[in-house]
This record gives structure tokens, C-alpha cells and sequence, in this order.
């Protein structure tokens, strides 16, 4: 049955292919942007799918934006909190600002836009939640300890949630994506990037469509029975 879905980060990359999976199962579905308009609106144009702009990292932006979407589109059954950032660097070198920007964007933007529509998602008996973790998260990655950290609590935040949750029809699940062929990863140097590759048992990224579709089918009304899972999305590297 066509539900309302709100992606967060849902107009490029990874969360892209998540608004387009769920659009494509059917759903209705807003889709957030912090600051790219230009991406933006070409993905809206694209796909017909509902864009909205705000900061995933502030509260008070995230309640009033949540409000948006249920005026526009109706109550939201479906959350993907995909929105993330990277300020990759080792930590002897790391500032407060790379560590903060990190943790209030991957890891505050889950309490931020849960907290807006857990409620009435409790009233209402119902709800899909999927969090975007990242095999980074799982395993650790020299250069990423504000995004690993961050990434790690994304699951706890999900078993937790899932927990208090689970007899309200409520389900919380996270994806873990390894590396995919998307800015972010290609932002990496490219011998660094090179040397990841070349370790992915699969020997190739990911596509955003892959990790989608694992997406769509964890907010399907049918996946009720998975709650507090964490399901690994990469192409073999972890557990390795
Ligand atoms: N293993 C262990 N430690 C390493 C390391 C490695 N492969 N590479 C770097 N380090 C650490 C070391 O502490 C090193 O210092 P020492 O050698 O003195 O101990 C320190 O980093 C600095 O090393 P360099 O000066 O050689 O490296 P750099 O400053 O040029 O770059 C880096 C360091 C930022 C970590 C770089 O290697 C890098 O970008 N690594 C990849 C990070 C990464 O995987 N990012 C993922 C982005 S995509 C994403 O996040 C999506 C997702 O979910 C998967």
C-alpha cells in the first residue's frame, strides 16, 4: 500500500537512489537537501519527487521542515535518515570542527528527525524506520574516526530504538554500505581509493541502487518481522 516516505540527503547519492526506490514501490515520498539547490531541483524535475531544504543537524529546522512534509504529503510512515557527511583526517590531526560537523550531521540528524515523527508514528501504530550506517562504522577505518564513531552509534541508535518500539508496529532497522560509486567515495585520494578497491572481495564499488533496493525492501509493509537488524551492504569487505 502507498505510504509517505521522507528521505533525508534523498537528492544525490546513496539517498538519490533511496527516493527513487521507494517512488518506484509505489510510495509517495519527499526527499531533503542541505545545500546543493542546482542537484536539487534537476532531481525533482527528474524524478517528480518533492524536495525540501533543510539542516538535518538542527532540531528546531527538523520539526518545522517534518511539519512541511506532513501538510504537503500527509503523515510519514517511512523515515530513511540518510543524510552524512565525511571530514575524513587522522585524528592527531583532527579539528573540533571536523569532529563536531561530523557527529551533529551522521549522528544528531538521527535524534533530530526521529524525535519529529516518532510520536506520530506511535499513535498511528505504524512506521518504517531505516538508518544509514556504513561498513566504516562496523569495522573502523584509519582516517574516519569522527565518521566510524558516528556510523557505530547509528546502531546502537537503531537496536535501541527498535527495542522501545516493537510493539507499536513500529520497525528500525539500519543499512551498512561499504564503498559505493558516489561523490563521497569519490572524494577519497585516488591511491587511497585504489588500495580500498583492491580489498573488496566483489573488486568493485557498490551501486547506489544495490544498497536502494535493500532500503525499499526494509520499509515494505511485508518486512515487519526485521527489526534492530543491521544488514551489510559491501561487497564482501566486512565481516572480511
Ligand atoms: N592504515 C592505518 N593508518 C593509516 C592509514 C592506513 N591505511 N592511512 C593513514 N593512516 C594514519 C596514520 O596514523 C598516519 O600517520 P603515521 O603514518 O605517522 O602513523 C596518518 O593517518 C597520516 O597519514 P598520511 O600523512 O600518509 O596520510 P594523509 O594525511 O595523506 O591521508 C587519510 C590520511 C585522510 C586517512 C587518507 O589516507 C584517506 O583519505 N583515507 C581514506 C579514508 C576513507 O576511507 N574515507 C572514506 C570516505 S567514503 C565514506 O565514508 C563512505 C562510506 O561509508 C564507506
Amino acid at each position: 500500500m502507498s505510504k509517505v516516505a521522507l528521505v533525508t540527503g534523498g537528492t544525490r547519492g546513496l539517498g538519490a537512489a533511496i527516493s527513487v526506490a521507494l517512488q518506484q514501490a509505489g510510495h509517495r515520498v519527499a526527499a531533503t537537501y542541505h545545500s546543493n539547490e542546482a542537484a536539487a531541483a534537476e532531481f525533482a524535475q527528474q524524478h517528480g519527487i518533492r524536495v525540501l531544504r533543510w539542516d538535518v543537524a538542527d532540531q528546531a529546522a527538523c520539526q518545522r521542515g517534518v511539519a512541511r512534509v506532513v501538510e504537503q504529503l500527509g503523515a510519514v510512515d517511512i523515515l530513511v535518515n540518510n543524510a552524512g557527511i565525511t571530514r575524513d583526517g587522522p585524528l592527531h590531526r583532527m579539528s573540533q570542527e571536523q569532529w563536531q560537523d561530523v557527529i551533529h550531521t551522521n549522528l544528531d540528524s538521527m535524534f533530530n528527525m526521529t524525535r519529529a515523527v516518532i510520536e506520530g508514528m506511535r499513535t498511528r501504530g505504524y512506521g518504517r524506520i531505516v538508518n544509514l550506517s556504513s561498513v566504516n562504522g562496523r569495522r573502523g577505518q584509519a582516517g574516519q574516526v569522527n565518521y566510524a564513531a558516528a556510523k557505530a552509534g547509528v546502531i546502537g541508535f537503531t537496536r535501541a530504538l527498535a527495542l522501545e518500539n516493537a510493539r507499536r508496529g513500529i520497525t528500525v532497522n539500519a543499512v551498512a554500505p561499504g564503498y559505493c560509486d558516489t561523490a563521497m567515495v569519490a572524494a577519497v585520494r585516488p591511491d587511497v581509493l585504489e588500495q580500498i578497491v583492491a580489498g573488496i572481495p566483489l573488486g568493485r564499488l557498490g551501486r547506489p541502487e544495490e544498497v536502494a533496493r535493500v532500503c525499499a525492501f526494509l520499509a515494505d509493509e511485508a518486512s515487519g518481522y526485521i527489526t534492530g537488524a543491521t544488514i551489510d551492504v559491501n561487497g564482501g569487505l566486512y565481516p572480511g
